[in-house]
């Protein structure tokens, strides 16, 4: 551990420009460790709850991600737990894998039964918890504490004893609890805020006095998110001595959460200049797989993996970023996996819009572009989203250019039912070839996505990135609003369907959206003014 001054760049300037920061004072280890709890605190959010198959192929990226400790999850909770963890167990991952268990010898052979390298023992430390939770006195906790940590020692295990709700627990009882149990042979120790009730002042202090006290143990922090400062609090930890952060992707987990895991890593790595094993270009398709598979949407605006993280409305901001992206972006959206993205709308400005239209080779005149964004403004004056595929269509309508697209839906048969797989064929006209396609899905939807993007497969692969569905008017002939988002390359767009049909809608706007991605119109040669 070192103590050191740090001037930060949150991006690296270029040569010759003006530096910027502050100094911070602090007690960074090195290189922080991640203990990922994505598979057993992120589990426990309301609502999730993962199949052994979901729960490996999690661990698989968060171990390309380069955590350093996966939680698996809780092995005693149930038998698809049992078998999940013992699945990711066996797979061989670089990073440690762990078993959740209490301070019970069956807990410990459950997880002994999973064959992982290291136990999390958690036990509880309040006073609160041990009246009404464990009915236990400080004498006996201090007694399971010394029985459960040896029994786990004795089979061999690496064990990282938590102490449950320690930030309201007496702070002597605490550091009584983590000695009796390096006594007996604790690797790692971790005071839990369980309740997420420090603030990053007393997380400091708190942090100090365990690093002080237990100078050669490997600590932990734990910060849950009720007052949104669970992120805050682990850096704090982490700035006053602890050597690892306990966090979730997407900042999942009890409540309100824990400490977001990509939050964190980049805060270490771009505000305070400490690194960790993470592969940061891995972070967004980690998040995405995540929310896909525990199907926990992530806000809009949350940091770093939200959708609006990295785009850019507003005339001012677009037209800054487009002169030096650091002027708006404090990150560059690459460092994560992301690719920035610039949308029209009521608060568009020229410039971005041009910059959007000349990723499909449309360059209006000044006076086209002026008319463009009047109207991109009416539309978003009237509440409504302006997508790329409208963008398209209205700056064609301005410049006079024919709306030809490449791909064009001819006909769709979707077959489903309650014992049916579900299987869609497609026939569509591909740069006017005609192209059929069948494929089956998860129901009507999927399959009938997955019947257009392997059409369209032979020129070009497209992935769905984003799906959102609504319906705007009540009953059960409503009107079904579906937004996508789609991928080709480091491209994407957005596009929308509005049908009474769910299956059409969702066709609609896959087929809209590819339109844009595989519009050029340099290379359609179409006559459009001169380049201004
Ligand atoms: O928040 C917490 O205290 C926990 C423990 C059970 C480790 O998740
Ligand atoms: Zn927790």
């Amino acid at each position: 551990m070192e103590t050191k001054s740090f001037i930060f760049n949150v991006v690296p300037p270029n040569k010759g420009e003006p530096k910027w920061g502050i100094v911070l004072l602090n007690a960074f280890p090195k290189k922080v460790r991640i203990f990922d709890t994505t598979l057993r605190d992120g589990e426990q959010t309301p609502g999730v709850s993962l199949t052994p198959d979901s729960k490996l192929r999690i661990a698989k990226s968060l171990d390309k991600l380069g955590v350093d400790v996966i939680e698996a999850g809780f092995p005693a909770v149930s038998e698809g737990e049992t078998e999940a963890v013992k699945l990711i167990a066996k797979e061989g991952l670089r990073a440690e894998v762990c078993s959740f268990v209490r301070g019970t010898k069956s807990d410990i052979d459950a997880a002994l039964k999973c064959d992982t390298q290291s136990v999390h023992l958690v036990i509880p430390t309040s006073d609160l918890h041990l009246q009404y939770k464990l009915k236990k006195t400080r004498e006996e906790v201090l007694k399971l504490v010394e029985e459960s940590v040896q029994y786990a020692k004795d089979h061999g295990l690496v064990v990282e004893l938590s102490a449950e709700d320690a930030t309201r627990s007496e702070f002597n009882f605490v550091k009584e609890f983590f000695a009796k149990g390096i006594s007996v042979g604790a690797n790692r120790i971790c005071p839990c805020d369980t309740v997420g009730v420090l603030t990053p002042e007393k997380s400091y202090k708190f942090f100090s006095d365990m690093s002080k006290t237990f100078k050669d143990t490997i600590i932990s922090a734990h910060c849950h998110d009720d007052f949104g400062m669970g992120v805050a609090n682990s850096i704090a930890a982490l700035r006053a001595g602890a050597h690892q952060v306990h966090a979730t992707i997407n900042g999942l987990g009890e409540r309100a959460g824990n400490a977001a895991l990509e939050e964190v890593v980049m805060a270490l790595h771009l505000i305070h200049g400490v690194k960790t094993g993470i592969n940061t270009k891995l972070i967004y398709g980690t998040s995405q797989l995540v929310s896909r598979l525990t199907g926990i949407m992530i806000q809009p605006n949350k940091a770093i993996v939200g959708e609006n993280a990295f785009t850019h409305e507003s005339g001012i901001h677009t037209h800054a970023i487009l002169s030096h992206p650091s002027t708006y972006e404090p990150i560059s959206p690459e460092i994560v996996g992301v690719t920035r993205r610039l949308v029209a709308g009521k608060h568009a400005g020229s410039h971005g819009i041009r910059a959007s239209l000349e990723t499909i080779g449309l360059h209006p005149t000044d006076e086209q572009l002026k008319e463009i964004s009047m109207r991109v403004k009416t539309v978003g004056d009237k509440g409504k989203k302006v997508t790329d595929a409208d963008l398209m269509a209205v700056a064609e309508a301005v410049m006079g250019l024919p709306q030809t697209r490449p791909i064009n839906l001819e006909e769709l048969t979707v077959v489903t039912g309650d014992k049916v797989t579900s299987t869609a064929s497609v026939r569509l006209k591909l740069n006017n070839k005609v192209v059929s396609e069948a494929a089956t899905g998860l129901g009507p939807v999927d399959a009938a996505i997955k019947a257009v993007r392997k059409a369209i497969l032979v020129v070009e692969p497209i992935h769905l990135e984003q799906y959102h569905v609504k319906a705007i008017t009540g009953g059960t002939d409503a009107m079904v609003e579906v937004i996508v988002r789609l991928r080709k390359g480091d491209r994407t767009a957005t596009a929308m369907g509005v049908r009474e049909d769910i299956v059409m809608a969702s066709v609609e706007a896959v087929i809209s959206g590819m339109n844009v991605l595989m519009a050029n119109y340099n290379k359609r040669g179409d006559k459009q003014a001169e380049k201004p």
